[in-house]
């Protein structure tokens, strides 16, 4: 079923799970994302920039979304990225996207929650849900850069004025991760989200998921992250996949002989990311 972010991450809080949210580059990848979820039985969030977004078309992207969850019956979310203009946010929003990020993070605190409380407003009257972000993440989001220095983590008590000001659905929080970093990873402050989720009661997003270890996922999904962005690390393995597939093709073969393969690598790792979002602790073994 195509739905919101409020539901998916609700059946996260219920069961102790982070739903992932993965971002689509193009229209190729997105019906093997969906079925990666499908056949791993959880729900998924697909999110886009605002630039991917106006390049496929906001409608275009609606539709495709509502017929590849009604034919795979996916619970599948279209969230927009990391949105600063109320007026991206509005056009996601009457194209039919379910969800979308108000990001205020780069302002003043109470203009934060002013636009986002105003986001909120025009989003919940129309059924769709909202993330806002409190603190500084790291790398770069929608060609802004924030470098390391500049990096500002959430305050537990900001947070919950934040929250509580603008009613938001969840809470992107800024806990050591940085955008777009595949070289390495990144040290995730856990007591720190320890104090957010202990004061917060909304559902908690991880940005910058290609530069968290995977041996952190558990502790990250026990202590309130319920959805759980990954970005670079499809796009960087699709591109590596297609300069294989392309570099070797014959000029008049069919594209899909040299697209299949780098579907099906975001496939995979869709799969393998889901596995451990489920955050199953003593699997049953099946030998
Ligand atoms: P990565 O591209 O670093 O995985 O981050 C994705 C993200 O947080 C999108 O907002």
């Amino acid at each position: 079923m195509y739905t919101t972010l409020k539901d998916v991450t609700k059946q996260a809080e219920e069961l102790n799970f982070t739903v992932g949210a993965f971002n689509t580059h193009n229209l190729e990848m997105l019906p093997d994302m969906l079925r990666a979820a499908k056949e791993m039985g959880a729900p998924i969030i697909i999110q886009t920039s605002i630039d991917t977004a106006r390049y496929i078309g906001f409608k275009v992207l609606v539709n495709v979304m509502k017929a590849i969850a009604d034919e795979e019956m996916v619970d599948a979310v279209l969230h927009l990225d990391h949105a600063r203009d109320f007026d991206d946010i509005k056009e996601a929003i009457d194209s039919g996207f379910t969800s979308v990020m108000y990001d205020g993070s780069h302002l003043p605190f109470k203009e934060n929650i002013l636009k986002t409380k105003a986001v909120v407003k025009y989003a919940h009257a129309r059924g769709v849900s909202v993330e806002g972000e409190l603190g500084t993440i790291g790398g770069t989001e929608e060609g802004i850069h924030v470098a390391e220095d500049d990096k500002v983590y959430t305050r537990p008590e900001d947070a919950v004025e934040f929250v509580r000001e603008t009613g938001i659905d969840a809470l992107a929080i800024a806990i050591g991760t940085n955008h777009g970093q595949f070289k390495s990873k990144t040290e995730v402050n856990i007591p720190l989200l320890k104090e957010i989720n202990a004061v917060v009661d909304v559902p908690l997003v991880i940005h910058g998921g290609t530069g968290v270890r995977e041996e952190d996922y558990a502790e990250l999904i026990d202590n309130g992250i319920r959805k759980f962005n990954v970005g670079t690390e499809l796009l960087v393995n699709w591109t590596k996949t297609a300069k294989e597939t392309f570099g070797e093709t014959e000029v008049n073969k069919s594209l899909r002989h040299n697209i299949i393969p780098a579907n099906d690598a975001v496939k995979n790792i869709i799969k393998h990311k889901i596995g451990l979002f489920m955050n199953v602790k003593n699997p049953i073994s099946v030998e």
